[in-house]
């Protein structure tokens, strides 16, 4: 069992996560509280807080994340008949092309090595003209980000640093800093369209739609 997910689940039912009551889970639930969407899908979910998050009056929510505790924890706390959730690689999504009308991903591009890769994924699975709501590190605010960890390096865009967790233990955390271009091409070049960014924090909101 990994202590960084632990560390998370304590960290979003915790008081640490209360901060993002003022920013983070308003813009999620405006956004999808925006249109009455039928299916949407969180790519990495985590423990899953973000499928309470939303307004799913008869949609169906689905999230997958990759490690199997948190997952785990997600049906535990959140399954209803209207969630669902799944262990899965935002690289390669176990579903048919076109299945979603919405897709939302918070805190998980700066994860990935191959931002082009997960966009392509994020675009395979949107319906034509499908909403996605991404949050990310944001660019601008990489210092900060780096400050965050002791004994770092940084080779290229790839952050390695060592934190504390909640019980005192040391953990070891990969980041991939993207360029904001990168992440707008790629973005572009999966043939969604970016119709507006938002920074807060230390990150970026960026809201959109398929071609
Ligand atoms: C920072 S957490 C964010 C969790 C959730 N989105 C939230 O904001 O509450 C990032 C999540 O991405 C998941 N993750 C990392 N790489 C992944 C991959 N390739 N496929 C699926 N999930 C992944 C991790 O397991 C972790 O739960």
């Amino acid at each position: 069992m990994s202590n960084v997910d632990k560390d998370w689940i304590e960290m979003i039912e915790g008081e640490r996560g209360q901060v993002r009551d003022q920013d983070l889970y308003p813009k999620l639930s405006r956004w999808a509280g925006s249109r009455a969407f039928e299916n949407i899908l969180d790519i990495g979910c985590g423990q899953g807080i973000c499928s309470m998050k939303i307004n799913l009056d008869q949609g169906l929510y689905t999230g997958i994340d990759s490690s199997e505790l948190l997952i785990k924890r997600a049906k535990e706390l959140y399954e209803s008949p209207n969630t669902k959730f799944m262990v899965a690689d935002a690289l390669d999504l176990p579903f048919e092309d076109a299945s979603f009308e919405a897709v939302f991903s918070i805190s998980l591009i700066h994860l990935i090595e191959d931002v082009e890769e997960v966009m392509n994924e994020i675009s395979r699975v949107l319906k034509p003209k499908g909403r996605f709501f991404l949050v990310t590190a944001a660019p601008g605010s990489y210092e900060a980000w780096e400050d965050s960890y002791k004994e770092k390096s940084l080779e290229g865009k790839c952050l390695i640093g060592k934190r504390l967790t909640f019980d005192g233990s040391e953990v070891e955390d990969t980041l991939y800093l993207h360029e904001g271009e990168e992440i707008h091409s790629a973005i572009e070049d999966a043939g969604l369209e970016i119709e507006d960014i938002e920074a807060f924090r230390n990150f970026i909101a960026i809201r959109g739609k398929k071609h």
